[in-house]
């Protein structure tokens, strides 16, 4: 199961920095409140975990041996969750398996509109055994309708009218011109249920087709995102997690730590924590809140990998400014061990290692940083993961998204809208002469002091 530890951020334990008893008790009451306000208003993604995704499994398995390469083409919400899938549950390694033992295609993602990095894709890509995902929700989204129109040319130069064969959409059931495109053409299309944001949306087939693919158990995932609903619903606010790590972040936000970094000690979650990083920041990051007042609000969510980055960041997290809260992953079994063979017992640097497991040095560096941060009076709350599989991924996922509802609500915002990227979108769209946008066009050039593009 699931655990989260958060003595290291009391203040008995760790000084001032930490939170008090007073402030336990203010997140306790404020507890039923807030999680009964977003059970009420059933966000979107709350179903997922019960959808049947049975069309979805069957179109990847029947088609998995077909293809060498699969490419999911998607910006966002539309790439994070199932970057984060596939590197936390397959092979690390995975694109360069033979294929005979990875059982699918390898996985590449197109999640920018950066003319070098496609073009060194496509030159990877053999158009006959490539099959494209296109995942937009809106269907409108420039860098990945942009990118879809290359990928048709590319396909069709190579197989002619047979390109349609290479392209899988993902987007709103009825909506959006990718959906028009989709039914004009004839391509196989999946739905992203309407009332699941972007980021939200990694339990559907925006992350579960690709999941799939890979031959993640995508059943299994559910299945654990199922059993954290029924736990996190089931338990009061101080046995759940996801309450717990909101009203962690809340509590110490008042407290002048601004920054929120998560730092998992395994190198299969490292996209887990950028995932996290979308899904906090525009969730919570906002201008007004829920009476429309301004307040600018929002963590700044950080991400690290344990133990790479305590060569690169962590003296900045003990020695810098105190403005951070920390949320360390740990897997309880790695999967994967190594024991340290005794060559050298005359030598300090490796002597002491002998015997010792290699997942005991990274759990004992976690333990450390987590000390050295409390030592130093910074908060630090510890998830640990029994393993690293798609039941207890399913769940974490699912943990961290009831988590970001349930500070939405503490910090008094909206989670589900981003108004603050719409105006760079529209710009981009007046800059690139979409019709509708003229007026916005001059009023970029006047700013600007000229024709810029
Ligand atoms: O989380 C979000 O809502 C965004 O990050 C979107 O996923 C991103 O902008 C891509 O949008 P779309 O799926 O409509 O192409």
């Amino acid at each position: 199961m699931v655990h989260l530890e958060h003595r290291l951020a009391r203040a008995d334990v760790i000084g001032e920095g930490g939170f008090t008893y007073e402030d336990w008790e203010l997140l306790l009451r404020r507890g039923d409140e807030v999680r009964a306000k977003v059970r009420k208003m059933g966000p979107g993604f709350c179903r997922l975990p019960y959808d049947d995704p049975s069309d979805m499994v069957r179109f990847a398995r029947e088609r998995r041996g077909m293809y060498s390469d699969l490419v999911v083409v998607g910006i966002g919400g539309s790439a994070l969750g199932a970057i984060a899938l596939i590197s936390a549950l397959s092979h690390p390694y995975y694109n360069i398996l033979p294929e005979e033992k990875r059982g699918g295609p390898r996985v590449f993602f197109s999640d920018n509109v950066d003319p070098w990095q496609l073009r060194g894709l496509l030159d990877v890509l053999e158009p006959r055994r490539t099959l494209f995902n296109v995942v937009t929700k809106s269907g409108g989204t420039a860098e990945t309708v942009a990118t879809f129109l290359v990928v048709r040319r590319f396909l069709e130069d190579a197989l002619g009218g047979s390109w349609r064969e290479h392209v899988v959409v993902t987007t709103d059931p009825e909506r959006g011109d990718m959906r028009e495109v989709a039914g004009r053409e004839g391509l196989p299309a999946f739905p992203v249920p309407p009332d699941v944001g972007g980021r939200f949306s990694v339990l559907s087939p925006v992350g579960l087709l690709p999941a799939a693919f890979a031959g993640i158990d995508v059943g299994e995932l559910l299945a654990g995102a199922r059993d954290m609903d029924l736990r996190l619903k089931n338990s009061s606010p101080e046995e759940d997690p996801a309450y717990i790590g909101a009203a962690l972040n809340w509590i110490f936000y008042g407290k002048g730590k601004r920054m929120t970094v998560m730092m998992p000690y395994s190198r299969a979650l490292k996209e887990l924590a950028e995932w996290f990083r979308q899904l906090w920041a525009e969730s919570l990051g906002k201008k007004l809140d829920l009476e429309g007042k301004v307040v600018q609000v929002g963590p700044t969510p950080l991400r690290a990998l344990g133990a790479t980055d305590q060569h690169s960041q962590v003296q900045l997290y003990v020695e810098g400014p105190p403005d951070k809260f920390f949320t360390f992953i740990v897997p309880e079994d790695y999967g994967a061990d190594f024991v340290f063979p005794e060559y050298y017992p005359d030598l300090d640097a490796m002597g002491y290692l002998a015997g010792r497991r290699m997942s005991e040095l990274i759990k004992a560096e976690q333990i450390a940083t987590a000390y050295a941060l409390a030592e130093a009076g910074r908060p630090s709350m510890t998830i640990k993961l029994p393993k690293v599989d798609p039941y207890h991924l399913g769940g974490l996922l699912y943990m961290f998204e009831m988590q970001t509802a349930y500070a939405g609500e503490l910090f008094g915002v909206n989670a589900y809208d981003q108004p603050g990227v719409e105006l760079g979108k529209r710009a981009t769209y007046a800059l690139m002469g979409r019709s509708g946008y003229e007026g916005l066009r001059g009023e970029i050039e006047k700013f600007l002091g000229g024709i810029v593009i």
